[in-house]
C-alpha cells in the first residue's frame, strides 16, 4: 500500500489509474478504523480497482465545543488494518493540504443539512459536504462508499452527487453491529464499561419500535414514545432525539404510510452516538400491509 500525503501526488496517481482504464473505489474516513470501515473496503475491492482510502479528520465538520482535538486516532493501527484489507492507496493529507490558507469555498445541501444532526450540530453537514466534494474531486473515483449508520450524511452526499452531476456512484452499505447490537463507531472508544453497556439502549429502542410496528402500530408519536420510554429507563443515556422521518426528505412523518427512517441520537458521557433503522411498508393484498425493518 502506498501512503500519499499531498493533493498533487494523489491526483497524479488517480490520473494514472484512469489512463490505464481502471475505475477506482474510494472510502473516505476519519481514521480509528473498525469493522464498519473494513466492510466498506471489502465492497470497494469487489467493485473496483484501485481501492483508495482517505484518513482525514476534517476540522470543518466539528463545532467549537466538539471533539475535533480529541478525535480518536491510531495511525499505525489503521495503516496495518488497511494493508491487511488489501487497500492500494492511503491518502492521509495534513489539514493545510485540504484547506490551504485562503480557502473560502463551502458546499451546502439546502434543507436536508439543517434538520436533526444538522440542527444540533450547526455547520456539520456543510463541513462534511465540502470535504467529501473536495476528496471526490481529487480522487475522481467511480464509486465512493459510505455507511448507513450516518444515514443523514449518506442522504446528503447522495443529493450532492446528483445535484452536481458527479461522475461517481455513491454506495451506501449496511450498518455493522457488535453482537449485542451496538452500531460500530469510532466514538464507541470514548465509552466507559458502564456507558458501553448502557449504549445498547439505542439498539433496544429500535427493537422496541420494530416490535410495535410489526404488531400494527402506525402512529409515529406512539412509536417514538415507546423509544423514549426505553431511554428514560437508562440513567447513563441522555437522548438528543428519537424521530421518524421520510427516507427521502428527512421531514417528520405522522403516520407510517411510506418508507421511512427511525433515527436516534444520544449521549453517554463524552460519547455522542447515533443509530437508525430503515422501515419499508410492504403491501399485502387488500390487508393493512406489513413492515420490513432493517437495523
Ligand atoms: O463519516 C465520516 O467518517 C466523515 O464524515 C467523512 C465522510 C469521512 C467526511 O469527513
Amino acid at each position: 500500500m502506498e501512503v500519499i500525503h499531498t493533493v498533487e501526488w494523489m491526483k497524479q496517481v488517480a490520473r494514472e489509474a484512469r489512463a490505464e482504464g481502471r475505475l477506482a473505489g474510494f472510502v473516505p474516513t476519519m481514521g480509528a478504523l473498525h469493522a464498519g470501515h473494513l466492510s466498506l473496503i471489502e465492497a470497494a475491492r469487489r467493485d473496483a480497482s484501485p481501492v483508495i482510502v482517505s484518513i482525514f479528520v476534517n476540522p470543518k465538520q466539528f463545532g467549537p465545543a466538539e471533539d475535533y482535538r480529541k478525535y480518536p486516532g491510531d495511525p499505525e493501527g489503521d495503516r496495518q488494518k488497511l494493508e491487511q484489507a488489501g487497500v492500494d492507496f492511503l491518502f492521509a493529507p495534513p489539514v493545510e493540504e485540504i484547506y490551504p490558507a485562503g480557502f473560502r469555498t463551502s458546499v451546502n445541501v439546502e434543507g436536508l443539512a439543517d434538520r436533526l444532526e444538522g440542527k444540533i450540530r450547526p455547520g456539520h453537514f456543510r463541513g462534511v459536504a465540502t470535504v467529501v466534494l473536495k476528496l471526490l474531486e481529487i480522487v475522481v473515483p467511480r464509486f465512493a462508499y459510505f455507511g448507513r449508520k450516518d444515514a443523514q450524511q449518506a442522504r446528503i452526499i447522495g443529493q450532492m452527487a446528483a445535484d452536481l452531476a458527479l461522475d461517481c456512484e455513491i454506495v451506501v452499505r449496511p450498518i455493522v453491529r457488535e453482537p449485542d447490537g451496538l452500531a460500530l463507531s469510532s466514538r464507541n472508544l470514548y465509552l466507559s464499561p458502564a456507558e458501553r453497556k448502557a449504549a445498547t439502549v439505542l439498539y433496544r429502542a429500535l427493537l422496541r419500535a420494530r416490535s410495535a410496528m410489526e404488531e400494527g402500530e402506525r402512529e409515529t408519536m406512539r412509536i417514538m414514545g415507546l423509544m423514549r420510554q426505553e431511554f428514560a429507563a437508562e440513567p447513563l443515556a441522555s437522548l438528543d432525539y428519537a424521530e421518524m422521518v421520510d427516507a427521502d426528505s428527512f421531514e417528520p412523518i405522522m403516520r407510517l404510510t411510506r418508507s421511512c427512517l427511525v433515527l436516534l441520537a444520544a449521549r453517554f458521557g463524552a460519547a455522542r452516538l447515533i443509530d437508525n433503522m430503515q422501515v419499508e411498508i410492504v403491501e399485502s393484498g387488500g390487508g393493512a400491509g406489513g413492515v420490513v425493518c432493517t437495523l
